[in-house]
């Protein structure tokens, strides 16, 4: 069994934090989002993972290395052009040989791993296994119409749905997958549809299995998705005390302050995370905030956020909430008169002022 990790597309979803970032690599927790899906990998007892990359960008070979501090080999497979995912599979036909292999949405985010779901069609004469989780918005995913407990289609955001079901991105294939990718014509959205290698494998005798996804599930595509993986991430953590705290601060419940961090005359309440070197100083972090490294919170509140690596937030009266901050960003005072809100604010970002 192989392992193929998508990680290519523009995520524009995510502007402005994709401008100057891949959507892979953004940290949940303060850890890259493409790490998840290669510790699932990895803790299937996977062994070779390949990584599919947009051509022009170095960006994801570079922070994620050979493999080595997981123990594996990666293969990174570029990508000319975003075509859709059944391109993303064809692509990487070279990599994968006769093996079957799992096919792992570099966005996605599953709680108990995939070794499950890998054991299950190995149980099973299948040729392609699926992974369903129950969602309030199916239209936005790939919906599978089942009837008599079997897939019969799978229709790519559909507008009228046929089950509460989204297929998730977690899909594992024997080598039949290729004839199917091969075979099937582009959407009318122009790209070549995994739905489609799907309905293309049911159509022509092949056996698709799956799996309810019980636990938690997340493509992680908009920023609320983003601040929701955080909230289910932080939930789950091991609290860890590397940094410093004075005697007047008080950290309660989950928390991991990493080494360097510190925490003066503050209050923590976990779930949190407060990364290396970073100085959170006469202010409150509430639940299900990260903190990233070397970003200082001075006289300020925050909450349910994601504030990433190097940034400023300083006497700021009004808790702050719902919120994601990229790297190197500043929400600080405006000094003297008028009183004023004063913005600097690249293209396509969005602020709610009080
Ligand atoms: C893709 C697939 C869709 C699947 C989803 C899971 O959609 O096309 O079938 O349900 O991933 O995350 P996208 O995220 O590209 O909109």
């Amino acid at each position: 069994m192989k392992a193929l990790i998508a990680s290519g597309g523009h995520g524009t979803r995510l502007r402005p934090l994709t401008h100057t970032q891949n959507k892979h690599l953004i940290p949940i927790a303060n850890k890259p989002i493409l790490h998840y899906a290669i510790e699932a990998a990895v803790d299937a007892g996977i062994k070779q993972i390949g990584i599919i990359h947009n051509a022009d960008s170095k960006e994801v070979p570079n922070a994620i290395g050979n493999g080595k501090r997981w123990g594996v080999k990666i293969t990174f497979i570029p990508q000319k052009t975003p075509a859709g995912l059944a391109h993303v599979v064809k692509i990487a036909e070279k990599f994968i040989g006769k093996d079957n292999f799992i096919f792992y949405l570099g966005d996605n985010m599953v709680v108990g791993g995939v070794k499950r779901f890998i054991d299950e069609f190995e149980k099973s004469d299948c040729n392609c296994w699926l992974t369903l989780s129950r969602v309030k918005d199916p239209e936005r995913f790939g919906v599978p119409v089942i009837k008599n407990n079997k897939i019969i289609k799978v229709e790519e955001k559909p507008s009228k749905p046929k089950s509460q079901f989204a297929v998730a991105g977690i899909y594992i294939y024997d080598r039949h997958i290729f004839e199917a990718v091969k075979k099937i014509k582009p959407s009318a959205r122009g790209e070549y549809e995994i739905s489609d290698a799907h309905t293309y494998l049911i159509e022509h005798g092949y056996k698709v299995g799956y799996s309810e996804i019980t636990g938690w599930w997340k493509d992680t595509g908009k920023p609320a998705d983003l601040l929701e993986a955080n909230r289910l991430v932080l939930d789950n953590i091991e609290p860890n005390i590397k940094g410093d705290t004075d005697k007047i601060s008080s950290v309660l419940g989950k928390v991991i302050l990493e080494e360097g961090s510190k925490v003066v005359n503050s209050v923590i309440r976990g779930p949190a995370i407060i990364g290396k070197n970073a100085v959170i100083e006469n202010s409150y972090i509430g639940p299900f905030t990260s903190i990233g490294n070397n970003t200082i919170i001075q006289n300020a509140e925050v909450e349910y956020s994601i504030v990433l690596r190097d940034s400023k937030i300083m006497n700021v009266k009004l808790r702050i909430e719902g919120s994601i901050l990229g790297n190197d960003v500043e929400i600080v005072e405006a000094n003297g008169k008028p009183h004023v809100h004063r913005f600097m604010i690249g293209d396509q970002s969005r602020v709610e002022v009080a």
